[in-house]
This record gives structure tokens, C-alpha cells and sequence, in this order.
């Protein structure tokens, strides 16, 4: 077999975005935005917690941030400048660190020979701008990939389009022969983000680039990790168990790739695809969603028998390393229940100005609004707990290996976990949830003035209907995922753009400051928002006497998600016996109207002994929804009603057990799974029912 260089496109969302309703059938019906107040009406302490909001600090806040290399293991004096913040305004601080294997890049090259011997060498870096002071750092990050193998490749090479499963089968299909993975004769790997997703905001279409104007930078670079995120997140050395100084270490070559990757600009992709023009089958031909992007002159062939070759080279430091979570207390009156909020702190670059640090500014103005509210005596019910996460970029390490440290106290008190990664990337408010959260995440909306075009007399919940209206599914890809497979209900959010907005350079060096304060929100004004919107949803989970979650919403959730596994078996001609699954839906449909009943019965009777009863089971119930063998192959996973789809990287799958054992065709698999994942949900309700 030919040995084969490939090159992959990416497109759509990734690690710390959220997945919008790409690829996934389900729509919620849009509610009525028909009963918003202009102002929002609010109590006392809402309103004293909205106001300590200041757009100027969170400047000097993400200023901070983004003025230094924060790559994961590699600023202890950021981390414990956010734990004194957090301190300053009451926050009892203290930094839990981690030892865990990370990597870091030495050196890199890549070389395309076309068939005549003439050489084209990529740059592989990203231009210095003068405006755009972080850009110019000597200590700049290089392009490269988290958790990267280091190893030479040189070989003739095919484009693969997304470089999933059905892309191969498609090319199989046309006759080659490749397979989705390092043993089947991929030799090295080379990644490019396609402009397609920048929609009219391009070059070809008029618009100037950053830092002229709102367009892509051509020579932006797309760092990310490389570990396999759908198998399992954390640190590959120590799968389901926290990375202490002597913890044991496993074999990591089952979560990390053995063959080497580079990311490039789709400048420097250009020629590279260019090269393969008329060889092989072409992009119209292959016919594949996503498959054909928008670089100019290129066809999108897949390019066999193109004679070009590439060569490359990547050289990374191996590392065992310490890492930093920093967490900050309030307890609660009620020690029992905790509700946690987390974002992480480090980036791939040094700037980070969206990804991550808007949620880390953000979250400093939140300890403060906190503080203000504790000066006049306030004191949650429940206790909170701030986090600030290293390492999420290579692989969710830093909120992983703390799960899995404070897992009893978790599955014990664990209420509810926030996540806020990319605060701000843009104008426009997104939110995904796991159903309990989504009444209260959509009612509170109502109570934030959110500044839009121009416009300042709408509500973030006005804005949100008009531009999405839909909460999210879970996936993976940022710091709820450990939470919510351990069964703690989730929420992430933030705001970005829109098909006209100014193009977000992610996970590249003009992820800036200046990026943020010129295009991506100038005045920190979408920051202020977004940390008022996040600080009334901890405040409410957290002091609510009766706890703002929605179990009942799980019913209505899981009827689509059963609608669409149904889709999914009569589109493979497949029969499964789905009624274990519809008897449990009806059970839980039951247990979680008895649930609602008593709910309104302690709520009438301020029957204090009973609000705890029905506190403590809006609290449990959504750890039934695990089981401990987790999905087929990923035991990590143990959240049987949604998960990052096993080929798709960070998209979300319902019912994942069975809509992957159908999709793979093992009819066996899919059946049992049908039968695990009605145990859960009947374990779920049980815990409902009164
Ligand atoms: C409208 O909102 C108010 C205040 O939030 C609430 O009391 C009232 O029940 C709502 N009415 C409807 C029809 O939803
Ligand atoms: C850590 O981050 C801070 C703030 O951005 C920066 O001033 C400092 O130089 C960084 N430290 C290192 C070792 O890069
Ligand atoms: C070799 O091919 C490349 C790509 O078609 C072309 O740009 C270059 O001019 C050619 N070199 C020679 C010496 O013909
Ligand atoms: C781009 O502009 C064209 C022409 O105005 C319009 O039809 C199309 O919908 C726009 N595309 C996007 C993604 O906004
Ligand atoms: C792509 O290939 C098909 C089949 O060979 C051909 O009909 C079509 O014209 C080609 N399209 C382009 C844009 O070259
Ligand atoms: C592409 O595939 C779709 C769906 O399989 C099919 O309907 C369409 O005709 C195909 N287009 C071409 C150009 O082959
Ligand atoms: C890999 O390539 C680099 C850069 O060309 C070179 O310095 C190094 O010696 C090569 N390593 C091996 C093992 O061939
Ligand atoms: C919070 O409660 C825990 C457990 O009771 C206790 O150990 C800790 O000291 C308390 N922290 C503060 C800041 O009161
Ligand atoms: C907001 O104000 C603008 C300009 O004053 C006005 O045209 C618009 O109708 C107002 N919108 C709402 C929702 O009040
Ligand atoms: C904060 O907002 C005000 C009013 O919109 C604006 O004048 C000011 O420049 C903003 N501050 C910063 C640091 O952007
Ligand atoms: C399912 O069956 C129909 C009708 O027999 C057939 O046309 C279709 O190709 C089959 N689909 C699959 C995926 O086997
Ligand atoms: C289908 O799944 C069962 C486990 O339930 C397994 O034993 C079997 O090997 C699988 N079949 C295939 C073809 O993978
Ligand atoms: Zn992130």
C-alpha cells in the first residue's frame, strides 16, 4: 500500500465553541418573546449585583490576560493573580495542581515538491502586524498541535475533506485506498481551516482583512489539540483516575495520535491543494458536504497520482508538568448543595483575548458583583464554587483530573455546573443545556439589557429569539463535559457571530486584545452582558429556597431525541425494539409530574423540610442518567442520553449508545443499549417520584 500524506480541512465548530444545530435534526419550537418588560423589572439584589458591572474593569481584566504566554502549565503567576481577584472580593482561593502530560513545540517544517522538482516552502507562521502589539511578542506561541507525535513524513498526498469516517468511505468508494486512521497507511497529517465559514465577510467578496478590516487574516493559523476528545478527555496518562505526583501512568497511545500533525493558513494550504487540481476525483464529484471550500483556484481534488509530494517535519517536548485549577469558595448555608462555575484560563496563544480569557475577565467581575452583594450581609443558601481551569485546550485536562479528584463530594452536593469558555466572539447570545436548565436560562434573559447593533432597548432574551431561540445539546469540547457525565446537569454560554459579523480568528494569534477592543467588542460591551447574564443564573441556582431547575423538561427532550433515533434506524432499513425505551419515557413522564406536584405542595405550604426533599432530588436526579460502563469503547462517556458523537469530534449525539451501535450497523449492540438506556432514565425518575 502507497504511503500517503493527508490533508484535512476543518470546518464549523471546535473545542471551546459551541456546536450550534450543525449537523444535528433537532429544532425546538421558538418561543413567544411576548411577555418581555423594557427595562427588566428586578429585586434588590439583583439589581445591586447587575450594577457592580463595569465594562472598563473587565478591559483591564482581559488587558491582564492577554499579555502573556498562558499556554497550560505555563504561568503559576496568572493563576494565582486570579486567586487573589477572587480573594480581594471574598472568595476563600486556593490553586489545585495536577502533575500530567502535556507536550510543547521545538521546531517544524513542510516543503511541497511539485512533480517538476520545484519546491514551495509554507512560512507556518502567522504575519506580525505592528498594530497588534501581542503579535510581535518574541515568546509567541508557534503553530503547532497539542498532544502531537514528533516524526518526519515525506510522501505523495490526498485531500480528505474533514477527515471522518464517512470521508474516507467516500473515497473508498471512488477507489482509494485509506482508512481513518495512523495504522492504515496515513503517514502524517496536515490541517487546514478552510475561509468558507467566514460567508461574505472575505476578501473575494471586498473586504478588507484584520487588522484593516473585519475579514480573515490570510495567514491565520489554527492551533487545537490532536487527542482523541470522543474517546477520552483529561490526561491520557491516567484514564478515570486524578494525575497526582505518584499517580500510576497508562499507555498513552490510545488518546493520542503516533503519526505527526501540522496546522497551516489557507494561504500556505493554497498551492498545496492547488497542486492536486485535475488529479484524482474532484470536489464536485466526491460530492460530499463540506468537502469543497473557498480558497480561490482550488478544486478540492482529492489528488492521486498529483506527483507532488510533502514533507514534513515535527519536533515536540514531552513533558510530565504541573498544572493549576484555580478554585474559589463561598459556602452556602446549605453545605450539601453546591453550585460550580468554571472557566478555563489557559490559551494557545498569548493573547486569548475571546478564547478563553473574555470568560476569564468575566468571571473576576462576577467574584466582585458577589462581593458587593456579600457587603450588605447577603449569604448564598448553597455554596459556590469558581473555577478557573488549566490545560482545556489539550484535552479538558485541568476540570477533568479535579472531577475525578472530588467525585464523591461532587455526586454527593453538585447542583448544577456553569460553563462560560468563549465569552465573546461576537454580538450574538448562544446557550446549550442539558433540558433542566433550559426555563431558567431563557427566563433570566429577560432581565439582561443586551447592547446590539446599536441598539440598547432590548433584552438579551429579545435578541436571542430574533437570532437563535434554540438552546443548544451538549456535545463536548470544553469544561462541562467531565460534569455532565458524571450526571451534573450543564449549561455553556456566550456570544458570537453572525454570518455579517467581523471573522474571528480562532485559536490564532489575532485572537487579540486588539482584535477584542476593535472588532470582536469594542467597549467590552457584549463582556458586560454576558457577566450579568451568568451572574443572575449562579445567583438564582444558588440562592432560589426553591431550586429554579426543570426535571420535566427532560420529557419532552427525550420524546425528539426518540423521534430522531427512529429516523435514524428506518434510514438504515434496521428493526429495534425501542419499547423498553418509550415504557421508560412514560415512567419518567410520571414521576416528574408527582415530582412537580409536591414541588407546588412545598412551595404553598413553605413547608421547609419538604423544600429540602424536593431540592435534593432536583439535585440527584440527573445522575441516574449515567451508568458506569459508559458508551461502547469510551467508558469515560457514561451519560447515556447525550454525548460527542464518536466520529463527529465535539457535535452532540442523543441516546449515543444506540444511535451509534444502529449507525455502525450492530443491531445487537444497538439493542442493548436500548435496554441500558432505559435503565437509566427509570433510574432517573425514580429519584423524582414521590
Ligand atoms: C409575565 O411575566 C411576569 C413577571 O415575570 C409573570 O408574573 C407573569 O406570570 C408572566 N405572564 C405570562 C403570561 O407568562
Ligand atoms: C504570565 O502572565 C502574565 C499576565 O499576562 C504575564 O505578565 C507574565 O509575563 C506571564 N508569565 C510568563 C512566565 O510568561
Ligand atoms: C513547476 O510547477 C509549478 C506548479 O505548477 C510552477 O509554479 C512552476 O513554475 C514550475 N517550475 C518549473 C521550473 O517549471
Ligand atoms: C452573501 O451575499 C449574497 C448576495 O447578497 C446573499 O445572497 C447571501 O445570502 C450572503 N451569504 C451569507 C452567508 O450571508
Ligand atoms: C468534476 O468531475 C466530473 C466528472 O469527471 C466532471 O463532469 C465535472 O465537469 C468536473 N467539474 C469540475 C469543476 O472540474
Ligand atoms: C450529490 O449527492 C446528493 C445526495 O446524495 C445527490 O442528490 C446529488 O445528485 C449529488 N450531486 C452530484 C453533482 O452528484
Ligand atoms: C526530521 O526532519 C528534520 C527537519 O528536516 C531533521 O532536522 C531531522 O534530522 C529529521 N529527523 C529524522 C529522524 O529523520
Ligand atoms: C466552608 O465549609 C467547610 C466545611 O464545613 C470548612 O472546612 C471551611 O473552612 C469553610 N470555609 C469558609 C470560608 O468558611
Ligand atoms: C428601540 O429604539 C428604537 C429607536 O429609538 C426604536 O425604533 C425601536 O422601536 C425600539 N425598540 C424597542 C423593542 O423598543
Ligand atoms: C465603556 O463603555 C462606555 C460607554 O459605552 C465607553 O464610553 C467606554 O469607552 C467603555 N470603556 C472601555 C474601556 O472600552
Ligand atoms: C432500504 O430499503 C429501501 C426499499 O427496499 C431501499 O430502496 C433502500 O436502498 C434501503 N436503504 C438502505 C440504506 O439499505
Ligand atoms: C456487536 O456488538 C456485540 C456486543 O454487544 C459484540 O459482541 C459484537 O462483536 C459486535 N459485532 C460487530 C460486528 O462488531
Ligand atoms: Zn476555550
Amino acid at each position: 500500500m502507497k504511503l500517503i500524506l493527508v490533508l484535512i480541512a476543518t470546518f464549523g465548530a471546535h473545542a471551546c465553541q459551541r456546536e450550534r444545530t450543525l449537523n444535528y435534526p433537532h429544532k425546538h419550537v421558538k418561543r413567544q418573546a411576548n411577555n418581555v418588560t423594557f427595562p427588566p423589572v428586578l429585586d434588590r439584589n439583583e439589581q445591586i449585583l447587575i450594577d457592580s458591572f463595569d465594562n472598563t474593569s473587565i478591559s483591564t481584566w482581559s488587558y491582564y490576560y492577554t499579555h502573556g504566554d498562558h499556554v497550560a502549565g505555563r504561568n503559576r503567576t496568572m493563576a494565582q493573580w486570579t486567586a487573589d481577584r477572587w480573594a480581594e472580593f471574598g472568595f476563600t482561593s486556593k490553586l489545585d495542581e495536577y502533575y500530567v502530560f502535556l507536550n510543547y513545540p521545538v521546531s517544524h517544517s513542510l516543503q511541497l515538491t511539485y512533480s517538476n522538482g520545484t519546491v514551495f516552502t509554507p512560512s507556518l507562521q502567522e504575519a506580525v502586524l505592528p498594530e497588534d502589539d501581542t503579535t510581535s511578542y518574541p515568546n509567541r506561541i508557534p503553530t503547532f498541535h497539542g498532544y502531537s507525535f514528533s516524526g518526519n513524513a515525506s510522501a505523495e498526498y490526498v485531500y480528505v475533506g474533514r477527515g471522518q469516517q464517512v470521508d474516507f468511505n467516500r473515497l473508498k468508494a471512488l477507489g482509494l485506498k485509506v482508512k481513518n486512521a495512523q495504522e492504515h497507511g496515513m503517514i502524517g497529517c496536515v490541517i487546514f481551516s478552510d475561509p468558507s465559514d467566514d460567508g461574505n465577510v472575505t476578501e473575494a467578496k471586498g473586504v478588507a482583512a484584520y487588522p484593516n478590516g473585519p475579514a480573515r487574516n490570510p495567514t491565520t493559523v489554527q492551533r487545537g489539540s490532536v487527542q482523541f476528545l470522543s474517546i477520552y478527555p483529561g490526561d491520557p496518562t491516567t484514564p478515570g483516575y486524578t494525575s497526582k505526583e505518584d499517580s500510576p501512568r497508562a499507555d498513552i497511545s490510545l488518546s493520542v495520535p503516533r503519526i505527526p500533525s501540522l496546522p497551516i493558513s489557507w494561504k500556505d494550504a493554497q498551492p498545496i491543494l492547488k497542486a492536486l487540481n485535475g488529479y484524482g476525483a474532484n470536489g464536485t464529484l466526491v460530492n460530499r458536504t463540506g468537502w469543497v471550500g473557498a480558497i480561490p483556484g482550488v478544486q478540492y481534488n482529492t489528488g492521486q497520482g498529483s506527483s507532488a509530494t510533502l514533507t514534513m517535519s515535527n519536533q515536540m517536548e514531552d513533558k510530565m508538568t504541573w498544572i493549576w485549577d484555580v478554585v474559589g469558595i463561598i459556602n452556602g448555608t446549605n453545605q450539601d448543595e453546591a453550585v460550580i462555575v468554571g472557566n478555563h484560563r489557559d490559551a494557545w496563544i498569548v493573547g486569548g483575548a475571546a478564547d478563553p480569557n473574555s470568560g476569564s475577565a468575566v468571571l473576576i467581575e462576577l467574584a466582585k458583583a458577589f462581593g458587593k452583594l456579600m457587603e450588605t450581609g447577603w449569604k448564598p443558601t448553597r455554596t459556590i464554587v469558581l473555577c478557573s481551569w488549566d490545560a482545556e485546550e489539550y484535552g479538558l485536562v485541568g476540570s477533568t483530573e479535579w472531577v475525578e479528584e472530588y467525585m464523591p463530594w461532587l455526586k454527593a452536593a453538585a447542583v448544577s455546573y456553569l460553563n462560560v469558555d468563549i465569552a465573546v466572539s461576537g454580538p450574538i447570545p448562544g446557550i446549550a443545556a442539558s433540558p433542566d436548565l433550559h426555563a431558567i436560562s431563557t427566563e433570566l434573559m429577560k432581565k439582561i439589557v443586551w447592547p446590539y447593533r446599536g441598539t440598547t432597548n432590548r433584552t438579551m432574551y429579545d435578541v436571542w429569539m430574533e437570532e437563535d431561540g434554540e438552546v443548544g445539546v451538549l456535545g463536548s469540547g470544553s469544561d462541562y463535559t467531565s460534569f455532565l457525565h458524571r450526571g451534573v446537569g450543564s449549561i455553556d454560554l456566550g456570544a458570537g457571530r453572525g454570518p455579517t459579523d467581523p471573522v474571528y480568528h480562532y485559536h490564532s494569534n489575532y485572537d487579540s486584545f486588539h482584535w477584542m477592543s476593535t472588532f470582536g467588542d469594542p467597549g467590552f460591551i457584549t463582556h458586560k452582558a454576558i457577566g450579568q447574564y451568568l451572574t443572575l443564573l449562579l445567583y438564582h441556582i444558588a440562592s432560589d429556597a426553591s431550586l429554579p431547575l426543570e426535571p420535566a423538561n427532560y420529557t419532552p427532550e427525550m420524546t425528539t431525541y426518540l423521534k430522531n433515533l427512529n429516523t435514524a434506524i428506518a434510514s438504515t432499513n434496521s428493526t429495534l425494539d425501542l419499547g423498553p425505551l418509550r415504557y421508560a419515557l412514560a415512567v419518567f413522564e410520571a414521576s416528574a409530574q408527582q415530582f412537580n406536584t409536591l414541588r407546588s405542595l412545598a412551595l404553598t405550604t413553605q413547608n421547609s423540610e419538604l423544600l429540602t426533599v424536593v431540592n435534593h432530588k432536583a439535585r440527584d436526579f440527573s445522575r441516574g442518567f449515567t451508568s458506569q460502563g459508559g458508551l461502547p469503547g469510551r467508558e469515560f462517556f457514561q451519560n447515556l442520553i447525550f454525548a460527542p458523537g464518536l466520529d463527529t469530534g465535539y457535535a452532540p449525539a442523543t441516546f449515543p449508545g444506540v444511535t451509534e451501535a444502529v449507525t455502525a450497523g450492530n443491531l445487537t449492540l444497538a439493542q442493548e443499549y436500548v435496554e441500558k438506556t432505559a435503565m437509566a432514565i427509570l433510574v432517573a425518575a425514580s429519584t423524582l417520584k414521590t
